[in-house]
């Protein structure tokens, strides 16, 4: 049993699924960049959409699923850096993806590749956790999940390391299935609005939209979620 082939039952479909869905519906050419388990796009897919889907994500189990569950959308092994001038007109970066780029440098690199991949009026989706909120506080702890053929999965989450800007993390899997717990260490980046404006600035786009949770309220201190939808120029 692979990490990847639990993290579906414990990441299952939400509002967050639901916003994205509409912006992939409404596009012609949609890349998914940290595409995980690709539920998001075999979920276009199935609901009809008729355009070019690539979900992009380096970690190969993660693609292995995706590619278990869907054969007609296309599944690349790439970081969000490496992803071509594919002319999409939509690049979304889901379930909180985009926090796994941590420098500056990392980002920056990333947006000029996510740039390059758009038409000009191209969108690029995404979201990352509000810091002011800092949820970091409250990840201490288990999750239980059944899996279908490794029985109970017991999930633990310890937070080792947390500034304002950085979290790195551990989640270790196990339960019976699992003969040898497996440990999986994270490093998570949380920009602050200011800093997503003058990063997104800097690689050509401008934000069109900006909500602090699914329904759409406005960013506050409090909001969970900085959810951005930026042009590209
Ligand atoms: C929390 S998962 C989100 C998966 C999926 N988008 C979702 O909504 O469930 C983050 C994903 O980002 C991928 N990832 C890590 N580093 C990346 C990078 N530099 N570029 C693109 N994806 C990356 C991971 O492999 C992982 O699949």
């Amino acid at each position: 049993m692979r990490p990847a082939e639990v993290y579906d039952l414990l990441n299952p479909w939400d509002a967050s699924d639901e916003f994205y869905l509409e912006l992939v519906m409404a596009s012609r050419m949609v890349v998914d960049i940290g595409c995980g388990t690709g539920t998001l796009l075999h979920r276009a897919r199935t609901g009809g959409h008729v355009g070019r889907l690539v979900g992009v994500d380096p970690d190969p189990d993660m693609l292995a699923v995706a590619r278990a569950t869907s054969d007609d959308v296309e599944w690349v092994r790439a970081t969000a850096a490496e992803v071509g001038a594919v002319g999409a007109d939509l690049v979304v970066m889901t379930g909180h993806a985009f926090q796994t780029l941590v420098t500056d440098d990392d980002i920056a690199t990333s947006l000029q590749a996510i740039r390059r991949a758009l038409i000009p009026g191209g969108r690029f989706a995404f979201e990352t956790r509000n810091p002011r909120a800092t949820p970091w506080l409250r990840w201490d702890g288990e999750t239980l999940v059944n899996h279908p053929t490794a029985g109970v999965i017991r999930l633990t989450r310890r937070v080792r390391e947390a500034t304002s800007r950085v979290v790195t993390f551990d989640e270790t899997f196990s339960g019976a299935g699992i003969p040898d717990a497996i440990t999986v260490s994270n490093t998570l980046r949380f920009c602050s609005r200011s800093e997503l404006t003058s990063l997104l600035g800097d690689a050509g786009f401008a934000i069109a939209e900006q909500y602090g949770d699914w329904s759409r309220s406005p960013v506050t201190a409090s909001s969970p979620e900085i959810i951005t939808i930026a042009i590209a120029r």
